[in-house]
Formats: structure tokens, C-alpha cells, sequence
């Protein structure tokens, strides 16, 4: 299968991570790690609050080596999760405790599924790995169930974000490829919520997302470039850095 290609961010960093994605520290895919500590519990009480059904059907795209679709199959729903990286996914797979999660090898940009076909879809960290983010979005929008959950997250497009987000991790942590993100792929949250609402899906939630600074944890990476187990994100109103949310899908046609 050919890979889709990016002439800016740089994918295929991905494929080199084997068992770095769940143990380096001296990387950034480790404060990948540490985001997800908010956002799974995140996720995980906002699908039980939407869906009375304990079990929902979860698309994780671009799932990487799992961080998402692992945790929410240990709690019972059943998750299919796809990626470009079919070395990602090896390592994805070897994670999955339950053994349940359907991984696949596919392209964002054109989903091997029927219209409909999930309560919940996940895009996290993933809408600035693409150049056109608009026909994503309106794939997730075709296979999701009328009144079903899209969960994303993503980073804001302006100067503070560049300088945290890309010049901050280049700096303050060690082996940071160059390209591991472009700031033209950054995308505003009034942008996004407007391509979310051309394709039926309504915004309900969306939460600024940031490092704890000033943290024991935060000091120890800026001077040693490695980033602790202990280093911890958090909500904040501002949504100029990093942002997540919620939105569902309408019943309008
Ligand atoms: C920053 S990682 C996020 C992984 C995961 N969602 C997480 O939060 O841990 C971005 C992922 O997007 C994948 N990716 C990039 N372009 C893709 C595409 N066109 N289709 C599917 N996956 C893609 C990469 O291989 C990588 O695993």
C-alpha cells in the first residue's frame, strides 16, 4: 500500500519508534505519553455519559501504536483502530492487552468502512499530521451514527503555539526530528469548528490543553531534555496552545 504523502510534517518518524513509543524518554513521543493521561479518563467518562450502552463501537484514527484504542478496549468497547504506520501498528497490537482491537493499515484520507458504522470516532493529535484535514473530518462525519461522538485534539495556529509547541519541544527534548510538527497544519479553533459544522457535527465541547508549568517535573526537562514519567498536562480556558473536544454528529442530511 502506498503511503500518503506530507511535503511538510514529517510521518514517517513514526515508522523508526518501535518500542520507543511506550518507553523513550529522551523523545517527544514520551510527552505524547503524558497528554494522553488527560485525555483517555477525558474520554472515557464523556462516552459513558453520552452513550447509555457500556460497549461502543470506537474508531481511533491514526491510533499510532495505541495510546487511545488500548485503554478504552480494557474497559469493554469495541474498538477498530487504523494508522499509515504499519510498524506503529505492530507495536499497537503487541500493547493490546485484550487482544480485541481490530488494528488496520489505511489512509485517513479514504476509510475502509460503511457510512454509519461507529459510535464514537478519535482523532487525537492527528489533524495536524494531514495536509487536508477537511476531507478527515468528512470521513469521520460518513461513518459515524446520527447522535454518535467525534473526540479530537489538536494544536492552535499562532505565534505562542509555535513557539511552545514546535521551538519549546525542539529545544527542551532531545531527539526531536526535525518537521515532528508545521505550524501551516496547525489549525484554529474557529477554523475547526467551522469544517466540523460543513459536515453535521456539532461542537459541544472543547477545552484548552497545556503542560503543567512551573512543575517539579517541567524544570527537570528543561534541564536535562528527558522527560520524567511524572510530567503531566492539563484543561485550561485558554485555547491557545493545544485544544480537544467534543463534538456529535446531527441527524440533518
Ligand atoms: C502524533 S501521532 C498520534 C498517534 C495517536 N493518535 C496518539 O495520540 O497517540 C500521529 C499518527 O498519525 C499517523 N498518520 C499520519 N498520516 C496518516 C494518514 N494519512 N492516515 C493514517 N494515519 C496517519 C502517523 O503514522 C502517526 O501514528
Amino acid at each position: 500500500m502506498e503511503r500518503a504523502k506530507t511535503d511538510k510534517v514529517n510521518n514517517e518518524l513514526y515508522h523508526a519508534l518501535g518500542e520507543r513509543w511506550y518507553h523513550a524518554k529522551d523523545d517527544p513521543v514520551a510527552l505524547l505519553r503524558a497528554e494522553k493521561k488527560l485525555l483517555v479518563p477525558w474520554a472515557i467518562e464523556a462516552i459513558a455519559k453520552h452513550n447509555t450502552n457500556s460497549s461502543s463501537k470506537v474508531l481511533d484514527v491514526g491510533c499510532g501504536a495505541g495510546f487511545f484504542s488500548n485503554p478504552l478496549s480494557s474497559i469493554g468497547h469495541n474498538v477498530t483502530a487504523f494508522d499509515i504506520s504499519k510498524e506503529s501498528l505492530e507495536i499497537a497490537r503487541q500493547y493490546d492487552k485484550t487482544k480485541r482491537v481490530n488494528y488496520l493499515l489505511a489512509d485517513a484520507y479514504d476509510f475502509p468502512f460503511s457510512d454509519k458504522t461507529f459510535d464514537v470516532v478519535c482523532a487525537m493529535d492527528f489533524l495536524e499530521h494531514v495536509d487536508r484535514p477537511e476531507v478527515v473530518i468528512s470521513e469521520i462525519s460518513r461513518v459515524l451514527r446520527p447522535n454518535g461522538i467525534f473526540f479530537f485534539s489538536t494544536f492552535s495556529q499562532n505565534w505562542l503555539a509555535w513557539l511552545i509547541v514546535i521551538k519549546g519541544v525542539e529545544w527542551f527534548v532531545k531527539n526531536t526530528p526535525k518537521n515532528l510538527h508545521v505550524l501551516d497544519l496547525f489549525i484554529k479553533p474557529s477554523k475547526l469548528q467551522q469544517i466540523l459544522s460543513t459536515h453535521n457535527l456539532t461542537v459541544e465541547q472543547i477545552l484548552g490543553i497545556r503542560p503543567c508549568f512551573f512543575t517539579k517535573a517541567f524544570f527537570q526537562m528543561l534541564l536535562t531534555k528527558v522527560v520524567p514519567d511524572t510530567f503531566s498536562f492539563t484543561f485550561t480556558k485558554s485555547l491557545l496552545i493545544g485544544y480537544g473536544g467534543m463534538a456529535v454528529k446531527t441527524n440533518r442530511l
